[in-house]
């Protein structure tokens, strides 16, 4: 079946969007440093549009993560499979998301980054899917809401491919 990739999120939107989200969060952490983690692959092209709207100083973390089970769910289990380099110990963090779906990953991962000793914790995502949502998770500063819909673009991938996609688009089949 061919694929065609339908736009949802113009690539002006995305950015205005994130432009707004840099100042609400520059604003809220006037005079503080902002630890900024990364889950890769997807939250790298937001981290860095993100960051780039951030006016208080920056530190840039990486982690990447991988969930047990097959299939298109996630189980909810995740296996982190490239870990920090960096402590949390009384810094205060921002977890940078591509998307939250059914949101079983950041379930797993917000108690277990709280765990290591951060001033505070924060979440922001791009992208928000609510209609999915199977376990409860606060997010702080969210990019869009969107409908139960496979989005690529933005760091998002069908199959590891359309991560470098401006925009963000909905996949169809013909
Ligand atoms: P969940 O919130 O634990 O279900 O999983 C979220 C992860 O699933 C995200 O970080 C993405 O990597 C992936 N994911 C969820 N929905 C989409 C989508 O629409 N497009 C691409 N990846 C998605
Ligand atoms: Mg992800």
């Amino acid at each position: 079946m061919a694929e065609h990739i339908v736009q949802m999120l113009s690539e002006e939107e995305v950015d205005d969007r994130i432009r707004e989200l840099g100042a609400q969060i520059s604003a809220d952490y006037a005079g503080k440093t902002l630890h900024m983690i990364c889950v890769l692959k997807g939250g790298s092209f937001y981290l860095c549009e993100l960051a780039k709207r951030i006016t208080v100083p920056v530190t840039l973390d990486f982690m990447s993560v991988s969930s047990y089970g097959g299939g298109t769910k996630t189980s909810g289990v995740v296996r982190i499979v490239k870990d920090l380099d960096q402590s949390l110990e009384g810094k205060d963090v921002l977890l940078v998301e591509d998307i939250v779906d059914s949101g079983r990953t950041l379930s797993y991962l917000m108690p277990l980054l709280k765990d290591r000793g951060p001033a505070s914790l924060k979440l922001t995502t791009l992208l928000d899917k609510p209609d999915r949502r199977e376990t409860d998770v606060k997010v702080d500063y969210t990019g869009f809401v969107i409908p139960d819909k496979f989005v690529v673009g933005y760091g998002l991938d069908y199959d590891q491919k359309y991560r470098n996609l401006p925009y963000i688009g909905v996949v169809e089949f013909s």
